[in-house]
């Protein structure tokens, strides 16, 4: 349960969020950060936004009862005052309970944006094969120049750069002139058997695996790799250390900015793996209240294309040119 007040502790509302009471506690300013963005009050200016949403407060005063500390101490809730300036945390009891109080004591309310993009073009990328660990292409440096540049325009206060452990992430950053950080979280999806293969390779040598990935994408491993599910639980540190900071640039790969997209933008299991996200493209992602307003801004550098659609046909027994249908085109 959520438990809603404002800053003289009193209620306004529950949700419910796994049976685990929460209590926050909401001032003016705060209704100012969260509310304004809502759906609720489009076309509405700041005062009025204020004065109904106090309303709101008052109604929900009439249904709703605080929890109190002697009487609930052996309920299990927090307690969130002024959007995260102050936390009372009680009987925590499971892991669930302990989780879901690490990342709600993490998340924050500053303006800040979060730049998503993939490495520079690389050499592997041109020949169209998967994984492996190459360095840039020519078109993949003039890339990496780019966004440099396009970092500074930005004008962006405190940025953080974040790279993955592979060389054309790494590449990339040393054109941004900013320091980075290198997260091995952030490595690509790991292929095993298929890693540096193009898709018409595994077809040829592994059509059942093919196939099987194009049935369930999420779910499906690489024999001696990962799996997208796989992906997910590996990069959640770095999707708990975005919720804590402010502006950062993460260059990575296309199956974690998938992962990472589909986290900011709720995404299913099963538009996640087929999320778009082209070379040469800085996705930047604005927490506005109840979502993320995503701008998208080609750097204006040619690449290849590196997506694959899920084909109509995903059965075992298909033939090859089914099963290649999609692949984009390379050298
Ligand atoms: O092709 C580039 C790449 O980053 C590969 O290294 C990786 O295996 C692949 O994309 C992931 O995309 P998909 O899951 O669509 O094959």
């Amino acid at each position: 349960m959520i438990f809603l007040c404002d800053r003289q502790a009193k209620c306004f509302s529950y949700f419910s969020v796994d049976s685990f009471p929460l209590t926050v506690c909401i001032s003016y300013l705060s209704v100012q950060q969260v509310k304004l963005g809502s759906p609720d009050y489009i076309d509405c200016n700041t005062e009025e936004v204020i004065e109904d949403f106090m309303k709101r407060i008052k109604c929900y005063e009439n249904s709703y009862q605080p929890l109190d500390e002697v009487l609930d101490r052996d309920l299990s809730y927090i307690k969130i005052m002024d959007v995260g300036r102050r936390y009372l945390v009680n009987r925590v009891l499971d892991h669930i309970q302990s989780r879901i109080v690490y990342y709600l004591m993490n998340i924050h309310i500053t303006p800040r944006s979060i730049y998503l993009c993939r490495h520079g073009e690389s050499d592997l990328n041109v020949k169209g094969c998967i994984g492996g660990d190459s360095g840039l292409s020519g078109r993949g440096k003039e890339f990496s120049k780019c966004l440099g540049k396009f970092i500074q325009e930005q004008n962006i206060k405190d940025l953080k750069v974040w790279t993955s452990q592979m060389k054309r992430t790494i590449q990339t950053a040393e054109a941004v002139a900013v320091p980075y950080e290198q997260w091995k979280a952030l490595n690509e999806i790991d292929a095993g058997v298929c890693e540096e293969m193009m898709y018409e390779e595994i077809q040829v040598h592994y059509p059942v695996e093919f196939s099987l990935r194009d049935q369930d994408k999420y779910r499906y491993r690489y024999p001696k790799g990962e799996s997208y599910e796989d992906l997910v639980q590996r990069l959640e540190p770095v999707i708990m250390e975005l919720e804590r900071q402010e502006n950062v640039l993460v260059i990575c790969h296309q199956a974690v900015m998938r992962c990472l997209l589909a986290y900011f933008l709720d995404k299913s299991a099963e538009e996640l793996p087929y999320l778009k996200c082209p070379l040469h493209t800085v996705l930047k992602l604005t927490p506005v209240a109840y979502g993320c307003k995503v701008e998208s801004v080609w750097l204006n550098v040619e690449a290849v294309n590196t997506h694959r659609d899920r084909p109509e046909n995903v059965d075992i027994s298909r033939m090859p040119e089914e099963a290649l249908f999609t692949v984009p085109a390379h050298q």
